[in-house]
């Protein structure tokens, strides 16, 4: 019963919300697509020609996005999720903390590269602190990854939440990258815990 409640709740909110809407009249496959584009409307992540990695790719917006908006990019995406084929970008079904899934992406650019952005989330339990925390793990790995994976001048995106693993991310971050961002877009719901932290330049 009070399943059956939460769910019409959260269909009447998705008819409400102007992002779901707009994201239907534009062709793209979720609301979140609009978060990556204000992320790079104020913080230039995103450019003709670069290769990216897309973290948590499913349903596919973000990727959509870059291939829509940007020439020539050379773009992977990973999910635990089947995702719809999206121009010529290269997909993995797989769970990206795995050595095999992080192997084929290596094997996949052959180069470092010069954006990696995640919107991994587990499932919401509800309980906030430990989505908090699992979504931080999945985060860190990210953060990791990026470190050996990306150009110098490199670019890493990546959703985190607000709460307990916080903080030990931000200071990761800041050792490994020379500038850091901590950014919600417009488009985040108010009441989610969710934000983004935007790095650049490896040190
Ligand atoms: C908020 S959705 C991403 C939405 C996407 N950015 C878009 O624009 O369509 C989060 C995604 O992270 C994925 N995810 C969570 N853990 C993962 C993991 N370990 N490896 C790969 N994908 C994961 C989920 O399956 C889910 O599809």
């Amino acid at each position: 019963m009070k399943k059956n409640k939460i769910s019409k709740e959260w269909i009447n909110k998705q008819h409400r919300d102007i992002y779901v809407r707009k994201s239907k009249q534009e062709g793209f496959r979720s609301r979140s697509v609009y978060k990556l584009q204000e992320i790079n409307d104020k913080h230039r992540i995103l450019k003709n020609g670069f290769t990216v990695i897309d973290l948590g790719a499913a349903p596919g917006g973000w990727s959509q996005f870059v291939l829509k908006k940007f020439r020539n990019c050379k773009l992977l995406s990973i999910d635990l999720k089947k995702m719809e084929p999206i121009g010529n970008s290269y997909q993995i079904l797989g769970d990206f903390k795995k050595d095999s899934s992080k192997e084929k992406i290596i094997n996949y650019f052959k180069e470092k590269v010069d954006l990696v952005m995640s919107d991994m989330a587990v499932n919401t339990t509800g309980n906030k602190n430990l989505d908090s925390v699992v979504t931080g793990e999945l985060c860190l790995e990210a953060l990791r990854f990026s470190q050996d994976q990306l150009k110098q001048s490199g670019f890493f995106v990546s959703k985190i939440f607000m709460g307990s693993t916080f903080k030990e991310i931000v200071d990761e971050a800041k050792l490994i990258f020379k500038e850091i961002n901590i950014y919600k877009p417009p488009s985040s719901r108010k009441e989610s815990k969710e934000c983004f932290i935007i790095c650049k330049k490896l040190r």
